[in-house]
Formats: structure tokens, sequence, C-alpha cells
């Protein structure tokens, strides 16, 4: 292996536990409080609010990447009530789709 591609490689492994870290610290501070650090749901909060279980592979299966993404950023409203608030003003594209990264590895 060149010099180069192998500095290339250690580089983007470096990016993806640097992505991987982030989504576990705002995933932390950011949605923890409702669908728990686990994913699970099993807050105050969250089982006022009415989260899925998120660590089930079938809830997980039921909302693709981009739904997660548009949910999370825009809000989520069932039959004109708020569920979930919008992230827009807090969370930029990139720390959504971190935080959603995350939620996919709580899938048990
Ligand atoms: C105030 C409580 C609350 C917080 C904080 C919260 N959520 Fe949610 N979230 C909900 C509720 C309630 C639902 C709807 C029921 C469900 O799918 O669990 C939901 C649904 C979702 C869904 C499914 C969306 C869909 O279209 O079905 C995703 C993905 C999600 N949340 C991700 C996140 C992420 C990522 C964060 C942090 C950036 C977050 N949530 C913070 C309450 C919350």
């Amino acid at each position: 292996m060149k010099k180069t591609s192998l500095f290339v490689g250690i580089l983007a492994l470096g990016t993806v536990l640097a992505l991987a870290a982030d989504g576990n610290a705002l995933w932390d501070s950011n949605c923890a409080s409702c669908h728990g650090k686990d994913g699970k749901g099993q807050t105050k909060m969250g089982q006022k609010a009415g989260v899925k279980d998120y660590s089930d592979a079938k809830v997980q299966a039921g909302v693709d990447d981009a739904k997660a993404f548009k949910s999370t950023k825009e809000g989520l409203t069932e039959d004109g009530k708020t569920k979930m608030k919008p992230f827009a003003e807090k969370m930029s594209d990139e720390e959504i789709k971190a935080a959603i990264a995350y939620l996919r590895t709580l899938k048990k």
C-alpha cells in the first residue's frame, strides 16, 4: 500500500470516529430527555410524549433516514398536536444526521 492511501485511510477512519462520538453527545444532550439514552423512551418526558421504543428493529424499520431527518429538523405533529419540536434552529443538518446515525446504533 502506498503511504498516501494509508494516510487517507486513517483520515477517513478518524472522521467516522469523530462523527460517531459527536452523534452520541448530541443524542444525550438533545434527544435522550424523551427518547432515553438507550432509545427506549423510558423517561418521564418520553412516556408523557408517547415515544416509541427505538431499540426495537421493527420501530426503526418504520422510519427511513429521510423521514427521520425531516421530522427531527421540522418537527413532528400528529392530529394537530406537536409531538416533537423542530430542531432546525438548535442543530445544523450535520448534527441532526449525526444524532440520527447514533439513533440507528441503538437498535438491538
Ligand atoms: C420532547 C420530547 C422529544 C425530544 C427532546 C426528541 N423527540 Fe424525537 N420524538 C418524540 C415523539 C413524541 C415522537 C413520536 C413518537 C415516536 O416515534 O417515538 C418522536 C419521534 C421521533 C422520530 C421518528 C419520526 C417519524 O417521522 O416517525 C425520530 C427519528 C426522532 N424522534 C428523533 C429524535 C432526535 C434525533 C432527537 C434529538 C435531536 C429527538 N427525537 C428529540 C419526542 C421527542
